[in-house]
């Protein structure tokens, strides 16, 4: 039996204020997409890799991707990250039982992380996450119109800004990726969640909604999702050197 991985690169990158899909921004010289495909291999967690693209950039991500041992195959990502994977999910072969779900977003994921979360799924933990406990304060806020991560959105005309609630802290974490997955739950969970038109925020979340537990396990810092140009540069000075 076979572990696959799904790494997701079908997004704009419009937060990063990029020209290209996020994932062919270049750090040093590589694609993001490349060095997150080469940690996966580096991990020897993982037989088959799935990546999801843009339509219309496939060529360019053939030669972002272009020698790695194992060969990658492309999906064509949907709207959104929930339809991409969801199109990934029909490309898995026959053989494959166990399921990673990885953002390219997070290329700086230690190989060792990868391996833990792959090693972790077993016949009784059929749902991984890497998880960090939070630092900051974390509070519910009246939100009516969707914030954008860096803008004023939260606190516009239309969101008051108001505090509803503050979370208890000691029961909070940030979850990363990989997320890993038994094959046969994580297609239940998205066949449940499109027939329902559950929407949810990471593939953790959809699996829990068919009440199916989730084991959190300790993640990585190096597994930091790059979003803005601030986080472009951290993950450039932080974790691109050591290549
Ligand atoms: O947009 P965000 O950074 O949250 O996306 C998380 C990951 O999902 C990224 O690696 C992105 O490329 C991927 N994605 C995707 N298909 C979409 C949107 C995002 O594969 N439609």
């Amino acid at each position: 039996m076979t572990t696959t991985a799904i790494l997701t690169a079908a997004g704009s990158g419009q937060r990063l204020g990029a020209e290209l899909p996020k994932a062919l921004v270049l750090i040093k010289g590589q694609p993001i997409v490349r060095i997150a495909a080469e940690n996966l291999i580096s991990s020897e967690a993982v037989d088959e890799i799935i990546v999801t693209v843009p339509a219309g950039y496939e060529a360019q991500f053939e030669t972002a991707l272009a020698g790695l041992k194992p060969a990658v195959m492309l999906a064509i990502g949907g709207e959104t990250r929930q339809d991409s994977i969801m199109a990934a999910l029909t490309q898995l072969s026959l053989a494959c039982d166990k399921v990673l779900v990885h953002d390219a977003a997070r290329p700086f994921t230690p190989p060792a992380l990868i391996a833990q979360v792959a090693n972790a799924i077993s016949g009784e933990v059929s749902a991984v996450i890497p998880a960090l406990p939070v630092t900051d304060t974390i509070k519910q806020v009246a939100v009516r119109i969707p914030a954008l991560p860096s803008s004023t959105t939260l606190y516009s005309a239309q969101n008051d800004g108001l505090v509803t609630a503050t979370l208890n802290r000691e029961t909070l974490v940030a979850v990363q990726t990989p997320q890993g997955f038994d094959r046969g739950v994580l297609e239940n969970a998205y066949r449940n969640a499109s027939g329902k038109g559950i929407q949810g925020t990471d593939d953790a979340s959809l699996v829990e909604a068919l009440g199916i537990p989730v084991k959190a396990i300790p993640g990585d810092a190096a597994a930091m999702k790059i979003t803005t140009p601030t986080d472009l540069k951290i993950a450039e000075l932080l974790y691109g050197g050591a290549r």
